[in-house]
């Protein structure tokens, strides 16, 4: 695992999106695996920056998204395609039909995610991006998942629920379930990128990257695999014990 720590916030967003933009230019048809929630805003800010500047093209490339919440209305803002849609494929030349995700209005959630997991695993994400939750969580496998699980139907936890509150006018409106691609399936993405700032994201961050892998931290899961690049800025990388391999300044 190479953690880098960087300055602050959009230093992070921007190493994320370089190493993004590596397999962007490497692949001739890249399969990006994408998350969703405030980590990400600057780092597909990035992305669009460098495509309205520098060029960086899309052609050819597709987007899997990590997670959908279970009924939510398809046109409302915090669905996870809008999310994408809005920070970057209407951005960029990425096409409608090259964004891939769980369809959380399904008849049948379960037969859903059995499906959308399919397809993940016969894409073979060549990056799979990572927030954390502030209880350790990755995509919605919240603590107790096994990590071996492939995608299904969640709970989401009281504390996501609150966590994620400040999306919508109030928790109330907070989806209960959720469509998560499973721990299992996330580990097969050839490289995975977690990108996790301030304070309030040092514990499970030290949790995840120096603790035991456990159930009771799904982010531990991360250390099973063999190419795990770690993105901090100083605040979340604070409670880690040392000095770490790969770390930048
Ligand atoms: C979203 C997702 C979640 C978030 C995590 C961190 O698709 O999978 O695991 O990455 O909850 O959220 P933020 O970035 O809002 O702190």
């Amino acid at each position: 695992m190479q953690v880098f720590v960087v300055a602050d916030a959009p230093a992070a967003a921007e190493k994320a999106a370089d190493m993004v933009e590596n397999v962007v230019r490497a692949r001739s048809r890249p399969r990006i695996g994408m998350a969703t929630g405030s980590t990400m805003v600057g780092v597909y800010q990035s992305l669009v920056d460098r495509h309205k500047a520098g060029g960086l093209s899309f052609a050819g490339t597709s987007i899997y998204l990590l997670d959908e919440y279970a009924g939510l209305d398809p046109e409302h803002p915090q669905a996870f395609r809008n999310v994408i849609r809005k920070g970057l494929s209407d951005h960029v030349d990425l096409s409608e039909d090259a964004v891939f995700g769980p369809d959380g209005r399904a008849p049948d959630l379960e037969a859903e995610a059995r499906c959308y997991d399919q397809l993940v695993t016969e894409a073979r994400i060549d990056i799979q991006l990572l927030g954390i939750g502030s209880n350790g969580h990755i995509a919605f496998n919240e603590p107790g998942t096994p990590l071996d699980a492939s995608s299904g139907v969640v709970a989401l936890s009281e504390q996501t629920r609150r966590d994620n509150a400040r999306f919508f006018s109030s928790i109330d409106e907070v989806p209960r379930q959720a469509i998560t691609q499973g721990i299992g399936t996330i580990l097969q993405a050839r490289k995975i990128l977690l990108v996790a700032f301030g304070d309030h994201k040092s514990r499970p961050v030290r949790d995840a990257v120096e603790g035991p892998v456990s159930v009771e931290t799904p982010a531990s899961a991360i250390q099973l695999h063999a190419d795990v690049s770690v993105v901090l800025d100083a605040e979340a990388a604070s409670l880690l014990s040392t000095a770490r391999p790969g770390a930048v300044s």
